[in-house]
């Protein structure tokens, strides 16, 4: 499977107002043509930052990229201008968010927002006739082409985002939590339609999301990220039931207790990673229950787990 999706130990800093956070430290990822990966980690490790970066969607004034690659569909695009990411967006690559009401125009019905879409990446197609299925595919009444985004619901905004999205024919879509706005009810429809548009579509989907079974139910790997470095990933059975680096032992501790109580969110105890400096070891450490002293001092090469799946993982206990 080639790849359409590649991070190389890639580290990308926000500098603002004489402070500095290391958002991506060491972050490597591979999503193949067609493959379905999910993201995870608890909230600041970097993962919003990352699909960002995906799209040259951070913020030029603030965040550099200090070192690695990142490749589209084998183009190295780390140092793309403006210009060149206009290209990519869209076509290799679009992305859905959390919030679609900030991302479709206010002032544009529905209808003329995918139009737009499809003109710009297949201008040879009769458009109308496109924007009538592309609301089918995404189970919107064609009624809604003539909605503005305010009229629609929320999961309904969500299907004109992704029917948007799909207009460019992406290879790889990224979704960023995208049902994380969304009553539970309409959080499993989006899903649903999300995998199975995968499914019938033949594209990567890059997934997103602080909930461990949405990412489960969705995706065939699963990268697991912590204070801006990837440390744990593989098959998701095998990371999700064989969890082999503490973090993420402590992760999916943290989600069951969350699911089994009705009592407030339990966490992994210890005080967030601090992101303004660049600590060789594994930034893990001082809440590691594992801990020993070369953890402070480097971040071990990726190795196959011990006494677990089949997936890798940075971690000095299984070296
Ligand atoms: N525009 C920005 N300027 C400065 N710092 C930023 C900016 N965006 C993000 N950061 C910092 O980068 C780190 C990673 O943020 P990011 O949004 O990527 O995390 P996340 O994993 O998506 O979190 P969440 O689960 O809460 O969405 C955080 O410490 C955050 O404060
Ligand atoms: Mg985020």
């Amino acid at each position: 499977m080639a790849p359409i999706l590649e991070f190389d130990a890639l580290r990308l800093a926000y500098r603002a107002r004489g402070t500095v956070a290391y958002a991506m430290n060491d972050v490597s990822l591979v999503v193949g043509e067609g493959e379905a990966v999910g993201l995870v980690g608890e909230s600041g490790s970097g993962k919003s930052t990352l699909a960002r970066a995906t799209l040259g969607l951070t913020p030029r004034r603030i965040a550099t990229i200090e070192s690695g690659r990142i490749l589209i569909g084998g183009t190295d695009v780390t140092r793309f201008s403006e210009d060149q990411w206009q290209a990519m967006r869209g076509n290799p690559v679009a992305m859905v968010f959390q919030d679609p009401l900030s991302y479709l125009n206010p002032v544009m019905r529905v209808g003329k927002q995918i139009a737009e879409s499809v003109r710009a990446h297949a201008p040879g197609l009769a458009v109308a006739t496109r924007v009538v299925e592309l609301l089918s595919l995404v189970k919107l009444p064609a009624a809604a082409a003539d909605a503005y985004p305010h009229e629609l619901s929320g999961g309904m905004r969500q299907r004109a985002l992704l029917a948007v999205a799909l207009g460019c024919e992406p290879k790889l879509l990224v979704a960023d939590e995208p049902t994380t706005a969304l009553d539970v009810t309409t959080q499993a429809e989006i899903l649903a339609l999300i995998r199975e548009l995968r499914e019938r579509l033949g594209m990567a989907l890059l997934l997103i999301s602080h909930d461990l079974g949405i990412v489960a139910s969705a995706c065939d790997r699963i990268y697991v990220m912590y204070a801006g470095h990837t440390v744990e990933w593989g098959a998701t059975a095998d990371v999700f039931q064989r969890p082999a680096h503490p973090y993420t032992v402590g992760l999916l501790k943290a989600a069951q207790a969350a699911r089994n109580s009705e009592g407030r969110f339990a966490t992994i105890s210890g005080d967030p990673p601090n992101l303004s400096e660049l600590s060789p070891g594994c930034p893990f450490t001082p809440r590691c229950p594992q801990a020993r002293a070369e953890c402070r001092e480097s971040m071990p090469a990726p190795s196959p787990a011990r006494n677990a799946g089949a997936q890798t993982l940075r971690c000095w206990a299984h070296r």
